[in-house]
């Protein structure tokens, strides 16, 4: 992984050469002959809608110039009945079983895998037994969508290697599934969606009700996305994350309504004394986020970028104080970069992803960029005694083949 805080003169289309070269070049190595597939998928930094994509609101994410890429061929071994993996990252392999499965018997990273393969089995077509490496440059653990590009990677090269290909939204929510099923993350499905639908030049507004992404045009030169990562990671993000739908499932229950999209501020306040706290204030963060998300995206649309940048800063202090995911670095980072201000190139920040760590998503004057990073890097540093980085990166393309010969294995 390259970061900025390490600089390198590498641009985001040689860091996919490289990281490219390095997964067919393991592959050869260790199986001795060439790929016959090889597929990539993004990580995504979502720019505002937080923990509203299960809450019927709308997101608007971006897919990122970090990628997982998967090397795959059929094995020629007939008899044998399970995939080969090896994490070039990890230096670890694991063999996943092909079949159809609703349990998982994998541990760590091969979870992900066997839900996919698992999905694919069940739902779309058999599966030859296969020989692959991963290579990775998405973040780990950094709330930047690392395990859906797993996932959708993973599905990406199984329709190369079966020549089956999946209707989009069919691939995204197969891998969703798998993230439910196998890895017990109750996810919804902005990561998946961003990863598999990510254009260059374009945010996602998605409509997660109908599914339906409506492209947000980002083409300024002049304004970047820089994603900072506190290099933290508080180990709370499963349970918690499943208690906080818990919580905003019950608060709707009470309020006696099928969707947050028509609940109100005053719906909320006139149900307060049937409600905990709690429940109180997810409810007010899911409806204040979902207008948020909407005025966002316009304003984005017309180039408002400070009408934005507050939108950002609104989203972080909601999900600091009422949804109550974020943590003390996220909430230095964002506070650090609010210090810069408008004048010195920062437009707004917030923690992105999942939260309780991991990464936040600023929006930077261009021209400023480099120096907003590394005044950020080093306060945060100097508070916390904890070494961040950072990287920015356009919207980037989402999952697709690099390599396909079908007679190559
Ligand atoms: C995680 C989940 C997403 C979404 C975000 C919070 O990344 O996988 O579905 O809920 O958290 O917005």
């Amino acid at each position: 992984m390259t970061y900025l805080s390490h600089p390198t003169s590498l641009s985001a289309a040689e860091q996919f050469k490289e990281l490219h070269q390095r997964v067919e070049t393991e592959f050869r190595s260790r199986f001795g002959h060439v790929p016959a597939v090889v597929a990539a998928a993004p990580g995504r930094v979502n720019l505002i809608g937080e923990h509203i994509d299960y809450n019927h609101g709308f997101v608007l994410p971006m897919a990122i110039e970090r990628y997982v890429i998967i090397a795959a061929a059929p094995c020629s071994d007939p008899s044998q009945e399970h995939a080969t993996f090896y994490s070039s990252d990890l230096q670890e392999t694991t063999d996943i079983p092909i079949r159809v499965s609703f349990e998982p018997t994998c541990s760590g990273w091969g979870r992900y895998l066997e839900g996919v393969i698992a999905g694919f089995v069940s739902g779309v077509c058999d599966v030859p037994a296969f020989e692959a490496v991963i290579g990775s440059n998405v973040p780990r653990g950094g709330g930047l969508s690392s395990s859906a590009a797993l996932e959708v990677a993973t599905a990406t090269m199984l329709e190369g290697i079966t020549d089956h290909q999946l209707e989009p939204l069919e691939k995204a929510i197969l891998c969703q599934h798998a993230e439910h099923t196998f890895a017990g993350m109750p996810c919804g499905i902005m990561d998946q969606v961003s990863s598999v639908f990510g254009k260059p030049g374009e945010l996602m507004l998605l409509d997660c009700i109908s599914q339906e992404i409506q492209a947000v045009p980002f083409r300024e030169e002049g304004v970047s996305v820089l994603i900072t990562n506190s290099n933290v990671k508080h180990e709370l993000i499963g349970g918690e994350y499943a208690e906080r739908r818990r919580q905003c499932e019950s608060a709707l229950e009470k309020l006696g309504l099928l969707s947050w999209r028509d609940v109100t501020l005053r719906d909320l306040d006139s149900a307060r004394t049937r409600l905990t706290n709690d429940e109180l204030a997810c409810g007010r963060h899911v409806v204040a986020e979902i207008a948020r998300t909407l005025d966002a995206a316009e304003a984005f649309a017309n180039g408002q970028w400070a009408s934005v940048g507050e939108l950002m800063y609104s989203s972080h202090e909601s999900l600091q104080k009422d949804f109550r995911v974020s943590c003390a670095e996220l909430d230095a980072l964002v506070r650090i970069a609010r210090e810069i201000g408008f004048e010195d190139g920062v437009y707004g920040a917030r923690m992105t992803g999942g939260g309780f760590g991991g990464c936040i998503v600023t929006l930077v004057r261009s021209d400023r960029a480099k120096a907003v990073r590394e005044r950020i890097l080093t306060q945060y540093e100097n508070e916390t005694g904890v070494q961040g980085s950072a990287f920015t990166s356009r919207p980037a393309v989402g999952a697709h083949l690099i390599k396909r010969n079908a007679h190559d294995s």
